[in-house]
């Protein structure tokens, strides 16, 4: 059910949008990274995006379930068989960034066993023009989690 998306298939920018604020944030990852999909009848409802940061470290980018399928265990699944995939090619840390007031991501990606490492102080002020806001909360920060693969 989740596969890798192929070259000449459309990049499914409306779900990266739900986890992004820009097509232009996009853009500065979606070319070098890989994309999954996940489908139901022939509709792509949910996607993944792993960028390779250095021979051991992957990160996901962007993760997003389309509204109308969330809350249904697809997030879950799809970090699982992120984790899953990184793993089998060798990679010894998965990592995933989120905002400091998205509690729901911040609660099931620890709950998939990524931990706290790191805050990008200022980061979603220094890169949007524009203040984004989470749960009636402006984001400020970029918490970092990392999950280690032995
Ligand atoms: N409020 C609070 N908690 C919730 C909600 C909700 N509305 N929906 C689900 N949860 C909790 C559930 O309780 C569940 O835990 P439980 O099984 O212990 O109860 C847990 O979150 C996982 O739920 P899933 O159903 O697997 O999550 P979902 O399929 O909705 O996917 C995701 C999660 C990807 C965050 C999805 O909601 C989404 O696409 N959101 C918009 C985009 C986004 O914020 N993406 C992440 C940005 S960070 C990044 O991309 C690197």
């Amino acid at each position: 059910m989740i596969r890798q998306l192929r070259k000449e298939e459309e990049i499914p920018y409306d779900l990266l949008l739900l986890a992004d604020e820009t097509i232009k944030a996009i853009d500065k990852y979606i070319k070098d990274s890989e994309i999954y999909i996940f489908e139901s009848e022939n509709k792509v409802i949910a996607v993944y995006v792993l960028q390779i940061i250095n021979k051991g470290i992957i990160e996901i980018k962007n993760i997003a379930v389309s509204e109308k399928h969330q809350g249904q265990g697809i997030g879950e699944f799809l970090l699982k068989d992120a984790i899953n995939r990184v793993k089998e090619n060798g990679f010894k840390t998965i990592i995933i960034g989120t905002g400091d007031a998205a509690v729901k991501q911040l609660y099931l990606y620890q709950k998939v066993g990524f931990e706290i490492f790191d805050i990008k102080k200022n980061f979603f002020i220094d890169n949007y023009p524009e203040p984004i806001f989470e749960n009636e909360i402006q984001l400020k920060h970029m918490i970092m989690l990392k999950k280690e693969l032995e």
